[in-house]
């Protein structure tokens, strides 16, 4: 493909870093779209979108034939109906995690993007995070040995961000946030096989959810790990990650600008740390459509299609039941 690619993207809230993320790559931004005209005008005027090319109505992208990829930046409620009609219409969807939040639809999503020649791809931000790509290096080159266990968190204090769609007990933090956290798991040391968890309510009154959520994992032989999930906490965003080898350890996060290395000499004993530097990039937007851009341009596949998406769904969807029943729960990966 030669052209430029052109672009429509739905929901101008966290769907700006959509805009901003097409635009850097150099696609054209050929429709803003938003149902409330208030929070349409504030973006096309930001970008200087010309108002002929401002809609409210999502089906006016399916109808326009010179539309090559959409992104999906709507409540989560929302994803699989408009990501589905838009892959029915050929047109290539970037859509936000997680990637729907019941079993149903993630079989839904999986099947229409099968039969859809278009491509799809969930926004799991943080495999473009840089310390997370970096950590992900480090353990796939071999560095810190064999990992044996890895914890991740999402810590976010959502006391402000708690709209209505937020508080839907479908959209459990574990599901709507927690996914980031159990996608860079599963991105980093793979599927497991069985998680273990228990919930706490404390903090979050508009919620009829647990707003803290802890669960152990199995993996495959010799790893485990955790994933925490607080949607309430008292302190400023966070993914704190510890991956655990047999010749090292690595500790970062999203929001700070080093992370931690410890390594072994020959005899195994703990040399002193490194720190390096990284670039503070939690929301990767630019590097995100990029990829899925390289993917739609060279006929590649896609990083985190729906199947990877749904994947880390289902694990979510194991925790949420785990914590509810008291059991160990194996997620379904059948789909
Ligand atoms: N990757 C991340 O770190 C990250 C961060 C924040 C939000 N998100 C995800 O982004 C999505 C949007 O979140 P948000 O915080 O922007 O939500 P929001 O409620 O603040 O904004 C949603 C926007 O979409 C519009 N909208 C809703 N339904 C629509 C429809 N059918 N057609 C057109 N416009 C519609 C609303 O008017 C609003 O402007 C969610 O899926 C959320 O989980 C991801």
């Amino acid at each position: 493909m030669d052209k430029k690619l052109k672009v429509a993207n739905i929901g101008m809230k966290f769907g700006m870093s959509h805009v901003e993320g097409a635009r850097d790559f150099g696609a054209e931004i050929a429709l803003l779209c938003d149902n409330n005209e208030e929070n349409l005008r504030f973006a096309g005027e930001r970008y200087g979108i010309p108002e002929d090319r401002w809609i409210t109505d999502y089906n006016d992208i399916i109808t326009n034939e010179s539309i090559d990829v959409a992104t999906v930046a709507i409540p989560d409620q929302q994803h699989v109906k408009v990501s589905c009609d838009l892959l029915r219409a050929g047109k290539h969807v970037l859509c936000e995690k997680p990637l729907a939040l019941t079993r149903e639809d993630i079989e839904e999503m999986v099947r229409v993007s099968d039969e859809c020649e278009a491509k799809f791809m969930v926004g799991q931000i943080c495999r473009f995070t840089p310390a997370f790509e970096k950590a992900k290096e480090l353990v796939s080159s071999g560095t810190i040995g064999d990992v044996y266990f890895i914890e991740s968190e999402y810590a976010h204090d959502y006391m402000k961000l708690c709209d209505e769609w937020r508080a839907d007990p479908a959209r459990h933090g574990v599901i709507g946030g927690g996914c980031h956290a159990v996608d860079l798991i599963r991105w980093i040391v793979g599927d497991p096989q069985e998680v273990f968890a228990y919930g706490t309510h404390m903090l979050l009154p508009m919620v009829s959810y647990d707003d803290a959520t802890i669960a152990v994992m199995k993996f495959g032989e010799n790893v485990m790990g955790k994933v925490f999930v607080s949607t309430g906490c008292k302190r400023g965003y966070t993914m704190r990650t510890v991956i655990y080898g047999t010749k090292g350890t690595i500790i970062c996060d999203n929001t700070s600008p080093t992370m931690t290395l410890f390594l072994t000499d020959e005899e195994g004993v703990v040399l002193p740390e490194q720190t390096i530097d990284v670039v503070v990039n939690n929301h990767n937007a630019a590097k995100e459509f990029e990829v899925f851009a390289d993917a739609i341009i060279n006929d590649k596949p896609v990083m985190t299609d729906a199947r990877e998406g749904a994947k880390t769904v289902a694990v979510c969807l194991a925790i949420v039941e785990s914590a509810k029943t008291g059991k160990p729960v194996k997620p379904d990966y059948n789909f």
